[in-house]
């Protein structure tokens, strides 16, 4: 071998061995799909953490982990408990008052989430909870309440050790984080660019500015990103001249409604940001899932603005970190599909199931029959009076569970064994966005009898948004199928309608559809806040006294079933549920 040819073997080893350029990568959003909105994530030792808001439903503002920023599973809730804010729940009856706006923080080993509580007479009721493991709900502290004047704190340590919380407006204020005590008066620091409601503040210290990330022009179609940086926390405040530095106002984009978002960056030092967005497309008449969560990259360089990538279904930018499900914790993954069938020793009641408010003791149980849910005097509209007692206008808790909606389309059902005795008592599953917009259908024996009939299923829609209901259906239950579980489906085989049949558990091929509806009925009416959850319900319509509905009418659902088919990233695009 000649000296040439060893020194081309030795070039081309030297060429293999260079160390690989990380390629920008390709993903989808929202990588947090369904009812995520307002996300506010950090991230420590190459662990991800985001907090979303959920209002009235509990358990409220769910943590979720990922080591890869595309694989989150649900880790914890910082309000898992009504110890944690006695009382407050039942006292609460707007459909999208409840926990709002979280900001998540790592701190001297200890995880900070800071939001407010909209809804209580009095006040905004600003909540603090800590703790050294997320991954456990028991580990979250009871709260610490302060007072603020305006919505969506902030939490941001000076580099001095001082505390303060930024507030809607955009306002300052320092917070005692022991005590809960403001300091007065709050320090105005900029009212952004002249959009209505300036909020979802976030303030970073970088390359030796405050930087002041905000939310303005309201959480539908105009909303906005917008940042002004100082070289004093209290100001002033000098905004970019690129304003909005994230917006699709005014674009005919799937994505809508992007703002209200963090910056964060990964183990490499690379920036990224989660926001919200909502696919509707600029008509925003039929988003069904409400504000969902959205990753975009940031290149953030020293001393520079940053520049925040738009908000679209298929995203390019940095590389991801390594795909990893090594997460501890016993929540599921966002895309993970539902299978429980509730007929196994002590199980227990999936972390992602939520309620619409603090539900009632004893409602919600796994018994070897199935999930038992006892049927509450209201039902899923209630009598939306707050003067009652509260029993049937819901405020004491709906006898509904469900799951967030996380996929355009998806087919999610279960088994339900039901035997009413009494006319009224009725169960059965639902997309169920607000009190006042839902989708039901169910088992119903019906008020008005004639002689020898029985169970019918009841196909029913509750909505106050722009579209109408159709009337509702009564349809005989098939002789054939009673005294046995008859499985109730709900299925989105497109992005506009629903479609909601049943069979008998044993016989799918019996399958008849019921009635379709369209998916503008649980988009924005009353809830223009939240999102879609598929889920089952039992009631008796207002019968029986106090809290108690007459004899019977407990349901039991076996063989829950929830699949996500695909997401729309656009409105002619899908791609596969992951
Ligand atoms: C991060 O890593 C450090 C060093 O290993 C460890 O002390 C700390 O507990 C870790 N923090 C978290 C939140 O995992
Ligand atoms: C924001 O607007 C309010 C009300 O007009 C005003 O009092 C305040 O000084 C403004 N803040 C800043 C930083 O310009
Ligand atoms: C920052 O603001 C505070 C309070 O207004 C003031 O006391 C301080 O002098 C300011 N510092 C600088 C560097 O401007
Ligand atoms: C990779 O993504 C980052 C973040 O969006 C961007 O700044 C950079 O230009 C991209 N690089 C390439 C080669 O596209
Ligand atoms: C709910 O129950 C009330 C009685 O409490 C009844 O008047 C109303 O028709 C029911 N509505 C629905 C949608 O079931």
């Amino acid at each position: 071998m000649s000296w040439s040819s060893i020194s081309l073997l030795v070039t081309a080893l030297a060429v293999k061995l260079q160390p690989c350029q990380a390629q920008n990568s390709t993903y989808y959003n929202p990588v947090l799909p369904g009812w995520h909105s307002d996300p506010s994530c950090t991230q420590v030792n190459g662990t991800f953490f985001c907090a979303t808001s959920t209002f009235i439903a509990f358990p409220g503002i769910p943590i979720y982990a990922s080591k890869d920023l595309i694989n989150w599973k649900l880790i914890s809730h910082a309000w898992n408990r009504e110890s944690q804010l006695p009382g407050i729940s039942w006292n609460t009856w707007g459909q999208q008052d409840g926990m709002y706006a979280p900001t998540l923080r790592h701190h001297d080993n200890a995880f900070y989430l800071i939001c407010e509580y909209l809804g209580q007479s009095d006040s905004i009721v600003g909540v603090v909870v800590q703790t050294p493991d997320p991954f456990d709900d028991a580990a979250w502290s009871d709260p610490v309440l302060f007072r603020p004047e305006k919505i969506d704190p902030d939490l941001f340590w000076d580099d001095d050790g001082k505390v303060y919380t930024a507030t809607q407006g955009i306002i300052l204020q320092e917070l005692d984080l022991a005590t809960g005590a403001l300091s007065p008066p709050p320090v105005s620091l900029w009212n952004g660019t002249g959009g209505v409601w300036p909020e979802g503040p976030h303030i970073y210290r970088k390359d030796g500015w405050y930087w002041l990330l905000i939310a303005e022009g309201g959480t539908a179609t105009d909303h906005a990103i917008t940042i002004a940086r100082a070289r004093n926390i209290t100001g002033p405040y000098e905004a970019y001249e690129n304003n909005p530095i994230l917006t699709n106002r005014g674009t005919d984009e799937y994505f809508q409604t992007v703002g209200h978002g963090d910056l964060f960056q990964d183990a490499k030092g690379n920036w990224w940001g989660m926001c919200l967005a909502t696919r509707s497309g600029p008509g925003f008449e039929i988003f069904p899932m409400g504000r969902e969560a959205s990753l975009f990259p940031v290149t953030w360089e020293e001393g520079e603005w940053p520049v925040l990538e738009p908000v679209r279904g298929k995203m390019s930018g940095w590389a991801l970190p390594e795909t990893s499900r090594d997460i501890p914790g016993d929540g599921p993954f966002i895309s993970d599909p539902d299978k429980y069938d509730f007929i196994e020793d002590n199980a227990v009641i999936p972390k992602h199931f939520l309620y619409w408010r603090v539900p009632r003791e004893d409602t919600f149980s796994v018994t070897a029959d199935g999930l038992q849910i006892v049927p509450s005097r209201n039902n899923l509209t209630g009598i939306p009076d707050s003067n009652t007692d509260g029993v049937l206008s819901g405020r004491q808790g709906l006898a509904f569970v469900g799951r967030r909606q996380t996929d355009t389309l998806f087919t999610f059902s279960v088994d339900l064994s039901f035997a009413p005795t009494t006319p009224g008592q009725e169960a059965g599953i639902t997309v169920f966005l607000t009190q006042l917009n839902h989708i039901d259908l169910g088992i119903v024996l019906p008020e008005q009898q004639e002689d020898g009939a029985s169970s019918k299923l009841s196909f029913r829609m509750q909505s106050i948004g722009t579209v109408a209901a159709p009337e509702p259906k009564l349809v005989e239950v098939p002789s054939e199928w009673l005294d046995a579980p008859i499985r109730l489906e709900i299925q989105a085989a497109d992005p506009t309608e629903y479609t909601l049949s049943a069979m008998p558990a044993s016989d799918p091929d019996a399958r008849v559809v019921i009635g379709a509806a369209s998916a503008a009925l649980v988009s924005g009416g009353a809830g223009n806040f939240v999102g879609s959850l598929v889920g089952a319900y039992a009631t008796c319509n207002g019968l029986g006294s106090g809290t108690e509905c007459p004899e019977g009418g407990v349901a039991h659902f076996t063989c829950w079933r929830y699949a996500g088919v695909a997401q729309y990233i656009s409105a002619t695009e899908s791609v596969p549920s992951r």
